[in-house]
């Protein structure tokens, strides 16, 4: 199933004072229920502005964005934000945890605005969650007692407590040192494969690029695929290069 597809995707900003910006360029793209994609590109290319209309935090200026099969203008805001809580997993670089709460407060968080059992076994859930990532030990910690990788490791617990069916993650490894950084990207790639989640990362490092399936490049707002990292299965890695092409064809005319 085809969770969020991208068609002619622009999104422009009218910055005071100054012309029009186009911040997205013909973005297409289109993610599966289990895909691996991956997205490179320089400071300011527009990766965190493609991963807030992915996460339906934003809505295209032009274009065509679907999630679940569903037009994404069609849905009420508080639709949107129901989608988003139940649906939707973010990872970010800073890890954005709430400095008076303990891990555990931290990621029973997103379990308060569930429902059922969900709700009320939200303390064991969000245990078990924390268990999963290795911090079984360090529930009543507050976050400024943790390193920097295990503070990430709270935050992915938190993302993923309430099962998404997508994970977004904006440069996750950024603020960490090489190893710590490996290890939270095993994690992230573990616990998507096992709740069967789509997962979108985005990274500045070429060697996280390389682990996931599908890999994309922006530049200046236009997105092309690159091709298929070591993580690549042969159907995913066929007849995707056609799409890319068209995706920076439909750019190049607007810039
Ligand atoms: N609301 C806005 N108004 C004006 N300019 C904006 C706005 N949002 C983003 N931009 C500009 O659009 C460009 C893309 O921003 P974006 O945050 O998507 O880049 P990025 O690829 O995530 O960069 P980084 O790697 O530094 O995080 C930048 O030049 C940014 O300054
Ligand atoms: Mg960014």
């Amino acid at each position: 199933m085809t969770l969020l597809h991208l068609a002619s995707v622009t999104r422009t900003v009218l910055p005071p004072d100054q012309p029009a910006l186009t911040i997205l360029n013909g973005v297409d793209l289109d993610v599966e229920e289990d895909d691996r994609i991956s997205v490179v590109g320089r400071s300011g290319s527009g990766k965190s502005t493609l991963l807030n209309l992915l996460g339906l935090l934003d809505t295209p200026t032009s274009g065509v964005l679907e999630f679940a099969g569903r037009p994404v203008k069609d849905y009420s805001s508080g639709e949107r934000d129901r989608v988003r809580g139940r649906e939707i997993g973010f990872v970010f670089q800073q890890f954005n945890l709430l400095p008076g709460r303990t891990a555990l407060e931290n990621v029973i968080m997103p379990l308060l605005y569930a429902e059922g059992r969900q709700f009320w076994r939200r303390r064991a859930i969000a245990a078990e969650m924390l268990e999963e990532v290795g911090l079984g030990h360090r529930l009543e910690s507050l976050p400024d007692r943790l390193s920097g990788g295990e503070q990430q490791r709270v935050a992915i617990a938190r993302s993923l407590v309430r099962g998404p069916r997508l994970i977004l993650a904006d440069e996750p490894t950024g603020a960490l040192d090489l190893d710590t950084g490996q290890s939270v990207m095993e994690l992230i790639d573990e616990v998507a494969a096992r709740t069967n989640a789509a997962l979108v990362v985005i990274t500045h490092d070429p060697a996280i690029a390389e682990r996931s399936r599908d890999h994309y490049r922006l530049d200046h707002g236009v997105l092309t695929r690159v091709g298929a990292g070591v993580g690549a299965n042969a159907s995913s890695a066929a007849g995707a290069g056609a799409e890319a092409v068209a995706g920076a064809d439909a750019g190049a005319g607007a810039a």
